[in-house]
């Protein structure tokens, strides 16, 4: 199943990700993790993204579907795959249609995560994640058991530098007016699911499940 997670920044894209990937097998494809990694390695396009990434703004299409491409040749996608932050722009939706048909593995269904601003705000401003491993946790909403240290490799937790109310308005109206369109790209393909993602976890797992149970493949 080759499925799209589409929804606003603390949407729950990364967590969903994180939680049906090993059950299901499926790999997890997120751009920000990637750029996020690539600006920790000091590299220079690292260092070129920054600028973009920590003010909220969107990366140039040509580099993410570049980084996109080199990454899905270098796997193995008869084991499925979730998009996470990617596409993010109606040209980012086109390449990614492009390279998925010249590999012969198209997307079959996008998630849309529904939620509004205040929980994104709450969402967003608690939000911890691993600086080791990447694990997501929440100061409130998903605690990990000993403050400040991840549950899964004992890694020390940090605040995302986007992660602050004036950097996530702005990312939210990069939002509105980039990614927004996506969300009919994909409903004119007749491949749009939509779930209430302001839901405990547990749920909109559920309705994930769902989708990836149905499907053939
Ligand atoms: P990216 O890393 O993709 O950030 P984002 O889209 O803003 O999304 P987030 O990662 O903030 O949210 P999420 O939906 O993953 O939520 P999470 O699961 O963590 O992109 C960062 C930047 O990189 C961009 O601004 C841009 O500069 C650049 N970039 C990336 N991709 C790009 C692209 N394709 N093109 C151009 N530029 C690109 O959850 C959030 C919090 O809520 C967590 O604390 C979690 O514990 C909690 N939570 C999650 N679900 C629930 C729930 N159901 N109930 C209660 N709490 C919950
Ligand atoms: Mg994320």
């Amino acid at each position: 199943m080759r499925i799209v997670l589409l929804g606003p920044p603390g949407a729950g894209k990364g967590t969903l990700a994180g939680l049906i990937k090993e059950e299901y097998g499926v790999l997890h494809v997120s751009t920000g993790d990637i750029l996020r990694a690539e600006m920790k390695s000091g590299s220079d396009l690292g260092n070129e993204m920054k600028k973009y990434v920590e003010s909220g703004a969107l990366v140039p299409d040509e580099v993410v579907t570049r980084i996109v491409a080199k990454k899905l040749k270098e796997l193995d996608l008869t084991q499925g795959i979730m998009f996470d932050g990617f596409p993010r722009t109606k040209q980012q939706a086109q390449d990614l249609d492009r390279i998925l048909k010249e590999l012969g593995f198209p997307i079959e269904a996008t998630l849309f995560m529904e939620v509004d601003l205040p929980v994104i705000i709450q969402r967003l401003t608690g939000r911890r994640v691993c600086k080791d491993c990447g694990a997501v946790y929440h100061l409130t909403n998903m605690p990990s058991k000993k403050a400040g240290v991840c549950d899964s490799c004992g890694g020390q937790l940090y605040q995302r530098a986007d992660d602050n109310e004036e950097t996530i308005r702005n990312r939210m109206d990069v939002y509105m007016s980039n990614t927004a369109p996506v969300i009919d790209y994909y409903e004119d393909q007749g491949k749009l699911r939509r779930v209430d993602a302001s839901q405990k976890t547990e749920t909109v797992v559920k309705a994930l499940s769902d989708i990836l149970e149905n499907s053939n493949g």
